[in-house]
């Protein structure tokens, strides 16, 4: 932590207390209380997280006024139109853009980790076959910590790195079994002359039968959707893991509770809940009803893919997507597909909205990409699994920032507890 000349001054009935204040590098001020129990026997309250800092952090940045996302300094734009996937994997990782040497050793390691311990096929045969890939990702991934103990010990640097490498290379070889196991299909092994979008993608669609042509335009598109979601700072998943790591616990069973998270509608599940929404709309004349909807206190429907707790303004990610989507539909030749007018419209008349103009509700990432993941033949349960392996590299690259800072201890956070003062016990017969 930095050393700061700045200090708040908190005064509780009479009493003052100094609180430093630190600046970081961008961003607003963050008010160090964490002496503050000790001194004042005050807790702070903070539901939500909406004004706690959690940590500190050199990974990702954003300004969700201004609509700016980086990662390690570099603005999600430039990356998305001149990095990949693996790329922005490293950087996320090790903090600087690879050198064509680090790069291409980094991509061989990452290509020599896909496959999985066959016996973990095993495991994949004991769900339904119509259970939801994200409850195949969650089991499995947590069932890694049983398979490789030698990545486990979260205080070898060597084991960490090893873990990370891992779960980067393993997770589309797991997302694209969870699909095939679901639609009754057999697995698809990985090959080592493909690149990373390339695989996914052959592994999802290629059958004994018949083996999958990868389009270029495709395989770029899938790598666009893979960086676009790589990291994004403290969200809510993001938060899980490093709560689960601060136990102490190993990096499968951290990454697995992240996929928990993530899955949840608010979160990672928007994706699926957008597209499955633009659906039951089904054609522009609905939409002013599902516009009133949105607005109605009374009703708990909201428009998915809308809106976002930090971006106050256009999600930068989400500009970048629309014109994937673009393109991956001119290729496919559908863009008179009936969800896509629809979703066209919804987004100009939620843009022109008072209702959405006022409360800043902007269209976010995943208002567009499972656009573009429905046009290539994903079914909406793979929605979140593809998001969940892209965001893989942000969660760990989190992980082993919390895990090399030596100031870093379990997270408890206290409470307002409003429940009921010490009472007697009634035996039962007095009740
Ligand atoms: N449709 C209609 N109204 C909305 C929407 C929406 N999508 N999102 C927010 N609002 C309204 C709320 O009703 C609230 O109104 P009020 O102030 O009159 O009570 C106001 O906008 C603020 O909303 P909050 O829920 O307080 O904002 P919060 O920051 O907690 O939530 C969230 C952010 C969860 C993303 C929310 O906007 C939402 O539910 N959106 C739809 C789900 C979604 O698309 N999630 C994806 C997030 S991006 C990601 O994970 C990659």
């Amino acid at each position: 932590m930095s050393e700061t000349q700045k200090t708040a001054t908190l005064t509780i009935d009479g009493a003052t207390y100094d609180l430093p204040v630190y600046s970081p590098t961008s961003g607003p001020d963050v008010l160090d209380i964490r002496k503050l129990y000790g001194q004042a026997g005050v807790f702070t309250y903070d539901p939500g997280f909406t004004s706690t800092a959690s940590c500190e952090s050199t990974i990702t940045y954003i300004d969700g006024e201004e609509g700016i996302l980086t990662h390690r300094g570099y603005p999600i734009g430039d990356l998305a139109g001149k990095s990949h996937y693996l790329e922005v994997c490293y950087l996320l990782l090790y903090g600087a853009l690879p050198t064509a040497a680090e790069l291409e050793d980094f991509e061989s390691t990452i290509t020599r980790h896909t496959m999985l311990h066959e016996q973990m096929v095993n495991f994949f045969r004991g769900f339904r076959r119509d259970a939801h890939p994200m409850a195949i990702m969650v089991g499995v991934v947590g069932a890694m910590s049983a398979f490789y103990h030698d990545s486990t010990d979260i205080n070898d640097p060597r084991q960490r790195e090893i873990a990370s490498h891992r779960l980067i290379a393993k997770m589309p070889t797991i997302a694209a079994m969870a699909y095939k196991y679901t639609i009754g299909q057999p697995f698809v092994s990985p090959r080592n002359d493909l690149d990373y979008a390339s695989n996914f993608l052959r592994m999802c669609f290629a059958v004994p039968a018949e083996d999958y042509e990868v389009n270029p335009i495709l395989s770029r598109a899938m790598d666009r959707i893979f960086t676009l979601h790589a990291d994004h700072e403290q969200n809510a998943s993001t938060s899980t893991v490093r709560l689960a790591s601060s136990s102490g616990a190993n990096p499968f069973a951290c990454i697995a509770a992240g996929i928990a998270c993530l899955w949840g509608p608010a979160h990672g599940g928007a994706n699926q809940a957008c597209l499955e929404m633009l659906k039951e709309i089904g054609s522009v004349d609905r939409i002013p009803e599902y516009i009133a909807r949105a607005k109605d206190k009374n009703d708990p429907f909201r428009l998915m893919g809308f809106g976002h707790r930090v971006y106050k303004n256009m999600d930068p990610r989400a500009t970048v997507m629309k014109e994937s989507a673009d393109e991956v539909l001119e290729l496919l030749g559908v863009e008179d597909n009936p969800l896509l007018q629809v979703a066209k419209e919804l987004e100009h008349i939620a843009l022109n909205d008072p209702y959405f103009k006022d409360k800043k509700l902007f269209p976010n990432v995943d208002f567009y990409s499972g656009i573009i993941l429905e046009a290539m033949g994903f079914p909406t349960s793979m929605f979140t699994p593809i998001f969940a392996l892209s965001r893989t590299v942000g969660w760990i690259s989190q992980w082993k920032e919390q895990l090399s800072d030596p100031a870093h201890k379990i997270g408890r956070p206290r409470q307002l507890y409003l429940g009921e003062d010490v009472r007697s016990y009634a035996d039962i017969e007095n009740r």
